[in-house]
């Protein structure tokens, strides 16, 4: 080796892959990658509640919030320039919404949600990231005939990806939980490898044969009583903020890092709801109502403790407690999607029937997510690809400090934050300008509170400068900026001189 030659990286100093979440959420799949090794440094986001829940859990990742047809891709690569000093994106992963695709919704050709498709390939052609993800319903590859899922593939192709698509079970990969979901993935040409897709983790010890023998050895499915039967102390109308039950099992375990409780409140239900719940025995649904005690509802069934978890949904009311009669708590949600306790929910925690078109609820975060741990080992699967250490990039001590900063309760409107949020969180929307964060200064901390509490009494005791009362998707978000930043033709400039100077 010359004198001036840089001795090679040891595998430890290099540097994890970087990677752009868009539709994000409130972050299970940024969860999922940081876990695996890849840091996300922005998500992009049309609401700013799970937006919001995404940069609060994920200390290097800034927000975008907006609806993503309205955004310039230069503006993502800016704003990871100037935040993160990188102009290399390695991965770029996100599902455009599923509504447009769904097999379970309205079919519409003409739902312009369809389009979004369009605006995350402009992302893409302007990234050039090495891989990509696409994420979707399972039923997206056989949706108008197919046409839906032959566009995509043509118009990957012709960014120069190189694609292949599964649809995996989260179930297999240590997820308590039925889910299914359709994943693409692409790497471009010029990486020249292929991607080798993750192998299941778990599987049904009862449906073992012989051939798996040769496989490697894998865990059993985790049940529903192995993943929230520590949460299990919770009646109806209660709400918990701290850890009342020692940890059962191995998956507990990984769930839990500190004696804190968030987003663990118990609905009080009304009195003829609780009364058809009880009519449901655990594992049943409500078909096994007599028609004459049955409610409008067509769908609900009871959690049963020894199974799998039916699929989590993004409207909680079709699922009942295996042992109480409620629905389960949004922490009890996130544990059967896989989410760690310390991962905090912001935002409102549910929403009325009128709010739901602008309103993501800590329910609907929770929801509509990948589950980490489904996340983790595709993320994996990716490092292995792009030769890069597999290790779990969270930063644990980061998020354990912001803890703090969450005020109030998690119940009616959400919890609100700390005046210290406002050095930590960095939310733009998708004209460049920096929004204003819920800061509710009184101190009322949710680690300074009592175990247990009726949360009853505390119910219209509103913060001032609450978040969470629903955000229309038009308008109001510029409502909320705080301090201007560039807006786009100030942007137009940035980027020119931006460029000049490179
Ligand atoms: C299935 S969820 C994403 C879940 C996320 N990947 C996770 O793991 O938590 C789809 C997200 O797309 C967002 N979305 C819908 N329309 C959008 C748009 N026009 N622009 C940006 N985001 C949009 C929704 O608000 C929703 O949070």
């Amino acid at each position: 080796m010359n004198s001036g030659e840089q001795p090679p990286k040891l595998s430890s100093e290099v540097a994890p892959p970087i990677a752009v979440d868009l539709f994000s959420g409130a972050g299970g799949f940024s969860e999922g990658l940081a876990q695996a090794g890849i840091r996300t440094v922005l998500a992009q986001e049309l609401h700013p509640q799970p937006a919001l829940t995404h940069v609060f859990n994920h200390p290097e990742a800034i927000g975008l919030v907006g609806d993503i047809r309205q955004l310039r891709p230069e503006l993502i690569s800016h704003l990871i320039q100037k935040h993160h000093g990188c102009s290399t994106i390695d991965l770029v992963v996100g599902g455009p919404p599923c509504q447009g695709f769904s097999t379970a919704g309205k079919k519409d050709k003409n739902d312009p949600r369809n389009t979004l498709f369009d605006n995350y390939c402009d992302i893409i052609a302007h990234l050039r990231p090495r891989a990509l993800v696409l994420e979707n319903v399972p039923g997206f590859k056989k949706m108008y005939g197919g046409k839906m899922y032959q566009a995509a593939l043509s118009r990957l192709s012709d960014l120069g990806y190189v694609v292949s698509d599964r649809v995996l079970n989260a179930v297999e990969y240590g997820v308590p939980q039925r889910r299914k979901r359709f994943v693409l993935v692409g790497v471009r040409s010029d990486v020249g490898m292929d991607f080798v897709w993750p192998e299941a983790t778990h599987s049904n010890p009862e449906a073992r044969c012989e051939a798996d023998l040769f496989l490697e050895p894998r865990k059993g499915f985790v049940s529903v009583e192995d993943a929230i039967s520590d949460l299990a102390f919770l009646g109806p109308g209660m709400e918990a903020h701290r850890h009342q039950s020692p940890i059962g099992t191995p998956f507990q375990a990984e769930r839990r890092h500190a004696d804190l409780l968030f987003n663990h409140l118990a609905t009080q239900h009304r009195q003829k709801a609780v009364e058809t719940f009880k009519l449901i025995g655990e594992g049943e649904t409500i078909n096994s109502v007599p028609s004459g005690a049955k409610s409008a509802k067509k769908t609900m069934a009871r959690l049963n403790r020894r199974h799998i978890s039916n699929t989590v949904l993004a409207l909680p009311d079709d699922l009942i407690h295996y042992h109480h009669d409620r629905i389960p708590t949004v922490r009890e949600m996130a544990r059967l999607q896989s989410f760690d306790d310390e991962y905090v929910f912001i935002g409102k925690r549910t929403s009325g029937f009128m709010d739901r078109k602008h309103d993501v609820p800590q329910y609907t975060q929770v929801g509509n997510a990948v589950p980490p741990l489904m996340a983790r080992e595709i993320g994996k699967a990716l490092v292995r690809m792009l030769g890069r250490p597999t290790r779990d990039l969270r930063n644990l001590e980061e998020r354990r400090r912001r803890l703090s900063w969450v005020h109030g309760s998690s119940g009616y409107s959400g919890y609100t934050l700390s005046k210290a949020a406002e050095r930590g969180l960095v939310l733009y929307d998708v004209t460049g300008s920096t929004i204003e964060l819920p800061i509710d200064e009184t101190p009322t901390q949710v680690q300074e509170r009592p175990g247990m509490e009726d949360w009853r009494g505390s119910r219209h005791e509103m913060p001032k400068k609450q978040w969470a009362p629903g955000v229309s998707l038009e308008g109001s978000i510029a409502s909320k900026r705080a301090r201007r930043s560039p807006t786009i033709p100030d942007m137009d400039e940035k980027l020119t001189q931006s460029t000049q100077g490179s």
